[in-house]
């Protein structure tokens, strides 16, 4: 579990549990998480102790995309010389040796068994009159294998475009046409051997942070199609086009799949605040940095806003769960576990503890600090009616 100060399990978990059997979205806490936004220079990250974050979810500025150059520029003189000069490799490489800085911090205040997570694309551009690719993945990889960090298989985030000129190049005719990049990585690295869970407590949080059986199926598949969705509207529409903001659907999942119910999870690129938006609306706790001050004000709001996307996200879960159900039922393949908090049917009995956490409350608690307490979810959380009074 996270050890962020404050936060943690209210009282013993294992007796929250089964106090709560079969009463889902009683309004007792069941977690008390901190969410902090620091303005801070990844590359030093003063501000995060060692081995104190269990899992990293972040998106870079990506080496050698114009729109980053600026920002490269500023991290290194140098980058900007050789980047006019159409010295395309050393550009690249003094990027990504300032990148290298982070994930060596990454490495630093991950906890033992905790998991790294980048969202990178590889760059196309012609750079003194030359066509070229640019292997950002290839050179992260490289990066964190020298750090000493595990890779793990990664995932291929597919972005299909729709640009009516996406195909460059000669055309319909041989030899002179590129093929056109609609996917990104997420590169998924882990710190040592596996977690272990050595204690009770531990194993029944493991327990209630599960997810189900049909989610693990598309989750933990190799190729992920277009996310965009309902909770693409998070935040302010100029702030995310400014910072790349991923989906939210993707630091969320990722929060889902590899990390535990009030586990910490840091973002050393935070932009707009969508990883720690990500890890309140799942009951973890969030340090999230950035250089840019109107970013950590997008940032703050984005955290505000997480209780409202929260029970919007865990009521689709929910209702998506109860239509895999009704569908397995009519196929004749009933379920054979029940799930104990919710009394519905799972697939298999590492469901039957599985309790979506909602926040019930988040309170901004000094300059860049928040609280966050978080209750059972109900299936009425996704309520529409309540929809209309969401800030954004
Ligand atoms: C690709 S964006 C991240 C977008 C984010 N995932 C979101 O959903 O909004 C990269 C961010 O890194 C920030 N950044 C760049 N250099 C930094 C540094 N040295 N330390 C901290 N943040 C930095 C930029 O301001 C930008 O917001």
């Amino acid at each position: 579990m996270g050890a962020l100060g404050a936060v943690g399990a209210v009282g013993a978990v294992s007796g929250e549990s089964a106090g709560n059997a079969g009463n889902p979205g009683s309004a007792r806490t069941l977690m008390r998480t901190t969410h902090r936004l620091l303005l801070e220079d990844a590359r030093e990250m003063p501000g995060v102790e060692a081995e104190s974050i269990d899992c990293v979810i972040t998106s870079p500025p990506y080496p050698m995309i114009e729109m980053w150059d600026g920002v490269f520029s500023a991290m290194s003189p140098e980058i900007g010389l050789r980047l006019e000069r159409g010295e395309a490799w050393q550009a690249f490489e003094l990027m990504h040796r300032e990148l290298d800085r982070v994930w060596a911090q990454c490495s630093r205040v991950l906890r033992p068994g905790g998991f790294a997570c980048i969202n990178v694309g590889d760059a196309t551009r012609t750079l003194d009159g030359e066509f070229r690719l640019y292997p950002n993945h290839a050179r992260i990889v490289e990066a964190m294998l020298r750090i000493g960090l595990t890779p793990l298989p990664d995932i291929l985030w597919r972005k299909p475009t729709n640009a009516p000129n996406k195909f460059l190049g000669s055309g319909m005719l041989p030899a002179g046409a590129y093929v056109t990049y609609e996917h990104e990585y997420i590169l998924i690295f882990r710190k040592g051997p596996k977690r272990a869970f050595a204690t009770d407590d531990g194993r029944e949080l493991r327990m209630r942070s599960a997810f189900f059986w049909e989610e693990r199926n598309a989750w933990f598949s190799d190729v992920w199609m277009d996310l965009r969705g309902a909770s693409q509207e998070l935040g302010d529409p100029a702030a995310r086009e400014r910072s790349a903001a991923f989906p939210f659907e993707v630091p969320y999942r990722l929060v889902q799949m590899l990390t535990l119910q009030g586990d910490a999870v840091l973002d050393p690129f935070l932009g707009t605040g969508t990883t720690s938006a990500a890890a309140a609306a799942s009951a973890r706790s969030s340090v999230g940095l950035d250089m840019d001050p109107a970013l950590l004000a997008a940032a703050e709001r984005a955290l505000l806003f997480a209780p409202a996307l929260a029970r919007r996200r865990v009521e689709e879960r929910l209702e998506a769960h109860r239509r895999f159900v009704e569908e397995r039922e009519a196929a004749g393949k009933p379920l054979k576990h029940r799930n104990r908090p919710y009394g519905f049917p799972v697939v298999t009995g590492q469901e039957v503890d599985l309790e979506l956490l909602v926040p019930s409350a988040m309170r901004r608690t000094g300059e860049g600090r928040f609280e966050a307490e978080h209750r059972a979810a109900t299936p009425s959380d996704g309520d529409r009616s309540k929809q209309a009074e969401l800030p954004f």
